[in-house]
């Protein structure tokens, strides 16, 4: 997306060249000093019933007198806030779908200042409207969508707006490259795919890009990795990409994403309907590929490390059966008495990897348990952290990027149900509590550093009509990463 900011005042807005303006207002009046012309034709959309103040109300107008661009799109946002400033922008943006738009101009109305949290979220919510999932249809809709936006500002904002632009675009891109990783099928992003990806991005952006087969998987004893990819065809890959943008002295931040490509629960078989979702399963991995992704755009000085675990979780005649006892990379011996909980079990030897590192702090990103989809839905991922500073800093980045998260439990009471005879822990315990649970068994592995973990299977994906991946959690990541700069 081509975006830039334009320094017009309040009055004069009626004169950009753009083929639609989009006016975000706030309130419940419009300001005295607002152009003339839309201040007109605002009046006049009152006065019919086409459009009133309540928040999420939108309509167009075509052809307004005096107003330069041919569509003016007015959006009322209510209160003055982030949040309802992105969705109001959101669905203004949804008034222009189908029609000949490339080119809009947006204008925030009644919320004081743009700033560069406002500039961001403006940005990002154009990425958002304009991203079209192609790669396995490409006859997908071809209409004109908006590909470049002009955020209109007042001359005192033009700063603060370039940096949040700046950002909405590096985090934007993030955002879409772990959209399409995870809407394309298991058959096409496969542990393979996503080694290629992030190998280009490597050459591209001067990342140190390695990628180890299950040779060198067997040799690190990944045992439970190696268990989870044993049932399946399709060769298992374990990535590690490298961004060093501080001294070589400084603990870097590991971010571990799960990579299954396609989980059909292996043995432990899960029903049939809605099983294609599970391609999804990767999304922990899209993640945590795109918020690298947001990092080499905006060169933050810190040094970060991405370790993916990626393969499928089949059932064939070679996959692990439940009862089955494997010995992980940090000496635990694990009973798999559910082959359907594999994602704690390839995240278990990654992040025992990330010892190697001596990292400031790891975090895990997985899409893993539907227990956390009935806890939280999908409107904030489950967080567990080992530490209250890093648990704050997590929320706070969920709160800035309006990708939130909500703290879960970590009480070593959660731990009971983990227990058995044959192996020093198991890898499932009774239904209740099932998101801790895993956390809880994830927790055994992270002994060695400040550890934390997003649950993220209610977040990662939307069903229904709109169904696809969101990109969730790149905005989150990536201000986190970003308030790491020392
Ligand atoms: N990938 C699933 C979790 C999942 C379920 C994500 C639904 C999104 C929507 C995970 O591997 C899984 O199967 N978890 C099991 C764990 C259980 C066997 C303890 C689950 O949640 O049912
Ligand atoms: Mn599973
Ligand atoms: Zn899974």
């Amino acid at each position: 997306m081509d975006a830039r900011i334009q320094t017009v005042s309040v009055d004069k807005l009626a004169n950009v060249a753009a083929d639609a303006l989009v006016l975000v207002l706030a309130g419940d009046s419009a300001p005295a000093q607002l152009d003339p012309a839309i201040a007109q034709a605002l009046k006049l959309a009152l006065k019919l019933g086409d459009f009133d103040w309540k928040a999420g109300k939108a309509t167009t107008l075509v052809g307004a007198t005096g107003v330069k661009p041919a569509r003016l799109v007015l959006s009322a946002a209510g209160k003055p806030a982030l949040k309802s400033a992105k969705a109001a922008l959101l669905a203004g943006l949804a008034q222009l779908k189908g029609r000949n738009v490339t080119h809009v101009a947006v204008a925030f109305v009644g919320f004081g200042t743009v700033d560069a949290a406002l500039a961001e979220h403006a940005v990002l919510a154009a990425r958002e409207q304009s991203y079209l999932y192609r790669h396995t249809k490409p006859s997908a809709s071809s209409d004109p969508r908006p590909t470049k936006l002009t955020l209109l500002v007042d001359k005192a904002d033009t700063r603060a707006a370039r940096v949040g632009l700046e950002r909405g675009l590096a985090i934007g891109e993030g955002i879409e490259l772990a959209r399409e990783l995870a809407n394309r099928p298991g058959n096409y992003c496969t542990p393979t795919h996503l080694a290629d990806c992030a190998r280009d991005m490597g050459r591209k952006h001067g990342l140190k890009v390695e990628v180890l087969d299950k040779k060198a998987v067997e040799r690190l004893g990944m045992g439970a990795f190696l268990a989870v990819s044993q049932g399946g065809e399709e060769p298992l890959r374990f990535i590690v990409a490298r961004y060093d943008g501080a001294a070589r002295t400084q603990a870097p931040v590991v971010l571990v994403g799960k990579g299954i490509t396609f989980d059909t629960g292996g043995i432990s078989l899960k029903p049939g309907a809605e099983m294609d979702e599970m391609k999804y399963d990767m999304g922990g991995a899209a993640s945590v590929l795109g918020a690298l992704r947001a990092v080499v755009e905006l060169k933050p000085k810190i040094n970060l490390v991405v370790l993916i675990p990626a393969c499928e979780n089949m059932p064939s005649g070679t996959a692990v059966k439940p009862g089955d006892v494997v010995t992980s990379m940090s000496g635990q011996t694990i009973e798999i008495l559910n082959t359907d909980a594999e994602g704690r079990l390839i995240l278990c030897d990654a992040l025992t990897y990330a010892e190697r590192f001596k990292p400031s702090v790891v975090v895990d990103v997985a899409t893993l348990t539907g227990a956390c989809v009935i806890a939280l839905g999908g409107v904030r991922s489950g967080m567990y952290a080992s530490d209250d500073a890093l648990a704050t800093a997590l929320s706070t980045a969920g709160d800035e990027a309006l990708d939130p998260c909500w703290r879960m439990p970590l009480d070593d009471e959660y731990e009971e149900g983990l227990k058995t005879h044959f192996a020093d822990v198991a890898n499932v315990g009774s239904r209740a509590g099932g998101s801790i649970t895993a956390a809880m068994f994830l927790k055994r592995f992270t002994k060695a550093y400040r550890w934390a973990h997003l649950d993220i299977a209610g977040t990662a994906w939307k069903g229904g009509a709109a169904k696809g991946a969101t990109g969730r959690p790149v905005g989150l990541l990536t201000h986190f990463l970003l308030a790491q700069v020392a």
